[in-house]
């Protein structure tokens, strides 16, 4: 297998989480320790490739870096297909990144992202590029893989803050209502409402009746339970009528706020709010979160080293495997409402709203 003297790019794009800069040490080193190869660093996502904004990454550069949150390459949102916009030269963006591709001499791009980012790389694949995709996202969303990073880190971040807010909420004898992320998914909602012991877990795969949430807590306190914690994904599914909006009539309030506002009116019961917000996806990797990086990184190494382009690294089980970007690309791994989770929260109480 010749590979030394190829030259491979990467980027993190979409929203950051910790394992990044993980993955990208990883991906680094194996491609120049084990195959010889030459590494770019792709500035700020797609962005980066539209800019031709790179930077040669080398051992030193890829040291001590595997604690550290965020991305040393920096991410955006940009989306080349979906914005195509006529830049320079009277390009589209595709056509300038495939341009920008060829003038770097890059033999393969590794797209770390979720699932705007894998769609974005099967469709520069599609244009002629070679693409490794590695999933990470706290949404933990990603189609085709048991987990991607970040995910496990916002679970112990979103824990933790549920474990504090019950001695507040005991102390104050109030219900506590707290918003993580997951705009489709309800994953980190589910995990970490199981792990902080919520008493409510509210998920946008999971239609909820407000009757049987009101229901469900006055008995709580009328069974003499002092307090009680609401966990709800910013992406549950409100009717439109309920969610208020702001002075200027356009903002919508929160998932969270307009749970506990309806919450405080019909039980009459004090209720507190909180929204975790970006908290969540800052800081240092949790252990999992390093090795799993670390695994895909080092797997999409290999790939490459194999010529075997146009996939992403996944986990099934205990491996990491690849699978094809057409399978992923443009699909959404939700919580399936029969989820064995799920059923098994519900045999200790837990309320989802949808049942009494
Ligand atoms: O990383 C995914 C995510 O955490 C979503 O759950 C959330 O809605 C979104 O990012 C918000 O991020 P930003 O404000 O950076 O777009």
């Amino acid at each position: 297998m010749n590979t030394k003297g190829m030259k491979i790019g990467i980027l993190t794009s979409g929203g950051d989480c910790p394992g990044l800069n993980a993955a990208i040490r990883s991906v680094g080193k194996t491609a120049i320790l084990k195959y010889g190869m030459r590494v770019y660093g792709i500035s700020s996502g797609f962005q980066g490739l539209i800019n031709k904004d790179v930077v040669e990454l080398d051992d030193k550069k890829l040291s001590g870096i595997l604690t550290l949150g965020g991305t040393i390459l920096g991410t955006s949102r940009e989306k080349p297909f979906k914005n195509k916009g006529v830049l320079k030269e009277e390009l589209s963006k595709p056509e300038i990144i495939k341009k920008n591709y060829e003038l770097l001499n890059l033999d393969c791009i590794v797209c770390i992202g979720g699932n705007g980012t894998q769609k974005t790389a099967y469709k520069l694949s599609q244009i002629g590029l070679n693409v490794i995709g590695i999933p990470k996202t706290i949404d933990n969303d990603v189609w085709g893989t048991d987990l991607s990073f970040g995910f496990d880190s916002a679970v112990s971040i979103a824990t933790e803050a549920l474990d504090r807010l019950h001695t507040t909420a005991n102390s104050h004898r109030r219900i506590m209502v707290m918003e993580v992320m997951g705009h489709h998914a309800g994953w980190l909602a589910l995990y970490a409402g199981i792990a902080g012991g919520g008493d409510v877990i509210l998920i946008p795969e999971i239609e909820y009746r407000e009757e049987n949430i009101i229901k469900y807590l006055e008995k709580r306190a009328s069974s003499g339970k002092p307090y009680s914690i609401v966990v709800v994904a910013e992406g549950i599914q409100i009717k439109e009528k309920l969610r208020g909006e702001s002075e200027e009539g356009r903002v919508k309030t929160s998932a969270c706020s307009t749970i506990a506002q309806m919450i405080e009116k019909q039980t009459g019961l004090e209720t507190r709010e909180t929204i975790l917000g970006y908290v969540q996806r800052g800081g240092t990797p949790s252990a999992t979160d390093r090795i799993l990086a670390t695994r895909f990184g080092a797997f999409a190494a290999e790939l490459i080293a194999k010529k075997k382009f146009g996939r992403l690294a996944a986990l099934k089980g205990t491996d990491v495997i690849a699978i094809d970007l057409k399978e992923t690309a443009g699909r959404i791994k939700t919580v399936p409402p029969n989820d064995p989770m799920i059923k098994e929260a519900k045999l200790i109480d837990t309320c989802f709203g949808d049942e009494t």
